[in-house]
């Protein structure tokens, strides 16, 4: 970058002032990529660690290539401006002599330069990609396991236990300080499962089921998105993931598995809400004790999710009646039919009875 600045200020003639503002603009935005809840570069766990530092290895590595090819660029541009390296007839030495380096930089440039850097890559990343794997433990004891679906454009969660499966939707709690096995797979298309801060990623592919081993240092909340184009809403597909100490991520469990199913009191309020539930939604929505579907998300912990719409809207008072009378314009495309046909005061009263589903 200097020595390009440096010619054009020896030419002096700097007609578009925009590379410098592009740049900054960019470095603004390359930084902001650095922290926050979507960073690989702010690992926190210990393959996010492994990546993070091939990353930096990486960047300098490459940065070194790159400030090594442009003095060789500008020593070339030197030496042209003196003898013509295509000499005429008769430098029969000159000739040989040029045939010579040219092999020389043939072999090592573009043999072993590439072939050491590709080695020196290796070194790092395969021990990297093998933490990934679940592979079995030192003590023996097997990790626990969330299974994670893909769907366009929502994250179906399921917690398999003998004492009882607990499914969730686009809100992923893990126990923090232990590893994790994550089995994942597509329902209709090819997604990828990817936690920034906890490791690299993971196709989500239809029928097949791939496993990824990922660990949280301490209790957080990380960003998770779908890593993999999916469609016109694949930005939209951002899953809440929390990791919490091992004794509050069995509580949580528990408290979904014995959760008793949606009180059917009719003097609570909320039986007409229950009732378009009913004709409407149960078809493709299961709210445990009540309905079945299974087309979209589970709504039985509804109340209980940080957002809705996978990341499209936080949660709070009055976003379900939101998101029901507004989704399709919200996040267009999505699955679910638009509300239009059903009163705004019906739709309301659904939001409000949904708002109540929490274990
Ligand atoms: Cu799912 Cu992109």
């Amino acid at each position: 970058m200097e020595a390009v600045s440096n010619s054009e200020g020896r030419r002096g003639r700097r007609v578009n002032p925009k590379p410098p503002t592009l740049l900054l603009t960019g470095l603004v935005t390359g930084l902001a990529g650095c922290s926050g809840s979507h960073s690989i570069l702010d690992p926190a766990g210990p393959a996010a660690r492994d990546v993070a530092w091939l990353w930096w290895g990486m960047l300098i590595g490459f940065t070194l290539v790159f400030l090594a090819v442009v003095a060789l660029w500008l020593a070339a541009f030197r030496r042209r401006g003196g003898t013509d390296q295509t000499a005429g007839p008769g430098q029969e030495y000159d000739s040989e002599a040029a045939r010579r380096l040219g092999l020389r930089w043939i072999l090592g440039g573009g043999i072993l330069l590439p072939g050491v850097s590709v080695l020196v890559l290796l070194a790092f990343g395969v021990p990297a990609g093998h933490r990934l794997l679940p592979l079995p433990l030192p003590d023996g004891e097997p990790p626990r396991v969330i299974e994670v679906t893909g769907h366009q454009w929502w994250w179906e969660v399921r917690y398999p236990n003998e004492a009882g499966e607990v499914v969730t939707a686009n809100h992923l709690v893990m126990p923090a300080g232990e590893p994790v096995d994550f089995h994942v797979t597509g329902a209709d298309v090819i997604h990828a499962f990817w936690v920034p801060r906890l490791g690299g990623k993971i196709d989500m592919i239809p029928g097949r089921v791939n496993r990824i081993r990922l660990e949280a240092d301490a209790p957080g909340v990380f960003g998770a998105q779908c890593a993999e184009y999916c469609g016109v809403q694949h930005a939209h597909m951002h899953l809440h993931l929390e990791a919490v100490p091992p004794e509050e991520f069995d509580a949580w469990l528990a408290a979904r598995r014995d959760a008793e199913p949606a009180p059917d009191d009719p003097d609570d309020g909320h039986a007409p809400a229950r009732a378009t539930f009913a004709e409407h939604c149960a078809e493709c929505h299961r709210v445990a004790g009540l309905s079945d579907g299974d087309r979209g998300p589970d709504l039985s912990d509804l109340g209980a999710r940080a957002t809705l719409g996978a990341g499209t809207l936080a949660m709070e008072e009055g976003a379900i009646a939101r998101w029901l009378a507004e989704h399709q314009r919200l996040k267009p495309g999505n699955r679910m039919p638009a509300h239009d046909h059903l009163e705004p005061e019906a739709l309301d009263a659904l939001g409000a009875w949904l708002e109540t589903l929490r274990p």
